[in-house]
């Protein structure tokens, strides 16, 4: 079986800490889907580690780290990344596992990102410009170059055919954008001769040995559910399935093999870049929120938007996805809040809605709002359920009730060690 682990929000709700913790119980760490717009953070023995494009398992010895078919290599940042590992005499090349049916972010997918985000002006989706939208559709249209092609000397032939014709669309938008392609070229080349160093393989054939020898896999998801390319808030998304059914087509897990579906949400809600969000608070608790939870994005560095618990973008999460278990983050944050407020329903077009309408955009919801007693407790040096405040219960207790599935994990500080488990 392979056990799924998922954002259920707009994504940074703690993924890579909580794989990070998970780990010691899996034999295989597999990504499914996204590229280095991810930005996963571990924190332990006080140093902090942000990774990209590699799965959060890999400081574990025990766990075989994957990247599968569904995710976008950029092998610039991808060598950055491993760079950055080195000092950590971490055997990459028996721990980290690569699909040769992932697809390359080339150079020129990063500039069209940026053409494309210029030419749309207040419109646009506020993307992290590392070129995922257009690898994602060279893959779709029959295009993107795959890191099998690699394994062949016609990749280069293939990859000029493809930049020759970024060029040209690139200069079909008619905007300003500033490059030097050689330059960027060079990088590239030096990404691809440290991608070349690292193991290959057919990971679907692989996934289907480790499940029949009974390995535990984990797959990791990146960005959230509300950022899916079907179920998210279209068009301000991220262009892959981020939901449970990624983890299918990313890694080649039948859906009967799915176990447990792991999801994790914040204790509020963040979203970064542009596009609906009915909870946004404006005010000084939007505000404490953002410099408490420290809400900068981990790849772009940009502060996050930030507002109450959304349940009705909540429980359409946890119903796409089939969430078996949630696990709650950053509960320590909202030390301090006197009153909280959760949304449970929405105002739309004069009724009281209790599911996601097609829009969201403008004032389409007005969020309805239960609020419930904060707690003043300082959570970060808790270690146990029975010492949590009995506001913090209560609150969970609401959630487990609106939402049917009980919260196993609530996370009480970035470190490994503040994860309290019920
Ligand atoms: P893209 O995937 O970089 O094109 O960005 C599309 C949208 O998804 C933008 O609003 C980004 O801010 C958002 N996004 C992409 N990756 C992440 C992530 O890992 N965390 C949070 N938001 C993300």
């Amino acid at each position: 079986m392979v056990d799924l682990l998922l954002g259920l929000q707009w994504g940074d709700e703690g993924k890579g800490k909580i794989v990070d913790v998970l780990t010691k119980d899996f034999d295989i760490i597999a990504r499914f889907q996204g590229g280095p717009n991810a930005g996963h953070t571990l924190e332990f023995d006080g140093i902090k580690h942000v990774l990209h494009t590699i799965p959060s398992g890999i400081f574990h010895e025990n766990a075989i780290n994957v990247v599968g078919n569904g995710v976008v290599i950029d092998p610039v940042i991808f060598k950055k990344e491993l760079d950055n590992l080195s000092k950590f005499n971490i055997d990459i090349i028996s721990k980290l596992l690569i699909s040769r049916k992932a697809h390359l972010i080339l150079p020129t997918h990063r500039l069209l990102d940026a053409a494309s985000e210029t030419a749309k002006g207040k419109a646009k989706i506020g993307s992290t410009l590392k070129g995922i939208g257009p690898t994602y559709m060279d893959k779709t249209g029959r295009n993107g170059l795959r890191v099998g092609d690699l394994e062949f000397d016609s990749w280069k032939t293939k990859y000029r055919a493809l930049a020759d014709k970024h060029e040209a669309m690139i200069d079909f938008y008619n905007v300003d954008i500033q490059y030097d392609l050689e330059e960027l070229e060079a990088e590239f080349h030096e990404g691809i001769a440290k991608l070349k160093e690292l193991t290959f393989i057919d990971s679907e054939e692989y996934i289907f040995k480790a499940q029949a020898e009974g390995k535990k896999i984990l797959a990791e998801g990146a960005q959230g559910s509300l950022l899916d390319i079907d179920f998210g808030t279209y068009p301000y998304v991220t262009s892959s399935n981020t939901t449970a059914a990624g983890a299918c087509t990313g890694l080649g897990v039948a859906p009967n093999k799915i176990g447990r579906v792991l999801g994790i949400f914040k204790a509020y809600t963040t979203r970064v870049g542009s596009g609906p969000f009915p909870t946004e608070l404006f005010d000084e608790d939007g505000a404490t929120m953002g410099r408490v939870g420290n809400e900068f994005g981990a790849t772009t560095g940009r502060p996050r938007r930030c507002g109450w618990l959304d349940l009705v973008a909540l429980r359409y999460a946890v119903q796409v996805n089939g969430v078996t278990e949630l696990m709650m983050m950053k509960a320590d944050v909202l030390s301090g809040f006197k009153t909280l407020k959760v949304c449970t329903a929405y105002k739309y077009k004069g009724d009281t809605i209790s599911h996601l309408p097609y829009s969201l955009e403008g004032d389409a919801v007005t969020p309805v709002y239960t609020e419930m007693q904060g707690w003043a407790e300082d959570l970060t040096k808790m270690t146990t359920a029975a010492t949590l405040p009995k506001a913090l219960n209560d609150y969970i207790a609401f959630l487990e009730k609106e939402l049917n599935v009980p919260i196993k994990i609530v996370s009480v500080g970035p470190d490994r060690l503040q994860t309290i488990h019920r």
